[in-house]
């Protein structure tokens, strides 16, 4: 009876964990779906840094995303300068500190060893969403090859404003770009987050 009830209890755990992790058997065997549905944002990096042959990959993963006419719209950054990140960082940092004291020691970008800028040409109606594909592509081949990324649109204020000038003289885009967004990448440091909940609901199947 003992063994009955210990077999059942272990079937009901398993039930649980099977309904709560929704990866199916398909996309467990599939590697570019566990790659979308494994990655995550990660926000605390180690200080290792990422070897010159991953930025490579990445950046091939990137400029390999579609873009509407194949214009290629973006122009794209990687920043390895520790100095530069700082000065990147201090100065979001310094902004938010008038909003509230205590971001003050805010580090948006998570001290990450590279941060890779991207800027969307501003003339071309594609801009951003074209960037959009670039950016997702970084993400998913950073995390196939064991590397962290997080999206960070939190220094855009920043990086816009007059104060950034000195700094982003120094990423020398073109007249025409607009910086966009930035993508934290490294090591992590911590366990991979959960997934964080997404909603189905906002997708319909028309027959
Ligand atoms: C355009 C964009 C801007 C984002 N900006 C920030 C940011 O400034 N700081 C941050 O910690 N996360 C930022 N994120 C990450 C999102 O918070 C994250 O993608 C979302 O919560 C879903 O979590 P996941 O990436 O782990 O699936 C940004 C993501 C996107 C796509």
């Amino acid at each position: 009876m003992k063994k009955l009830l210990f077999g059942l209890a272990i079937s009901a755990i398993a039930l649980t964990s099977c309904s709560q992790n929704k990866q199916t058997q398909d996309e467990k065997k599939n590697e570019t779906l566990e790659t979308i549905l494994n990655r995550r944002s990660i926000r605390a990096y180690t200080q290792e840094s990422v070897s010159d042959e991953a930025v490579d990959i990445i950046i091939k993963a990137a400029i390999n995303a579609p873009s509407a006419r194949n214009a290629q719209p973006w122009q794209v950054r990687v920043v390895k300068n520790q100095g530069l990140i700082n000065a990147i960082q201090d100065g979001v940092a310094e902004r938010l500190k008038a909003q509230n004291p205590d971001f003050a020691s805010r580090r948006v970008l998570f001290d990450a060893p590279v941060v890779i800028v991207v800027a969307n040409d501003t003339t071309n109606p594609y801009g951003q969403l074209d960037c959009g594909w670039l950016g997702q592509n970084i993400l998913l081949a950073a995390h196939s090859l064991g590397l962290g990324t997080c999206v960070v649109a939190m220094a855009n204020d920043f990086l816009w404003s007059d104060q950034a000038k000195g700094v982003v003289e120094k990423l020398n885009f073109p007249d025409n770009y607009k910086i966009i967004y930035c993508v934290a990448l490294g090591h992590q440091k911590d366990e991979i987050p959960d997934a964080k909940p997404r909603d189905m609901g906002k997708v319909q199947i028309i027959d």
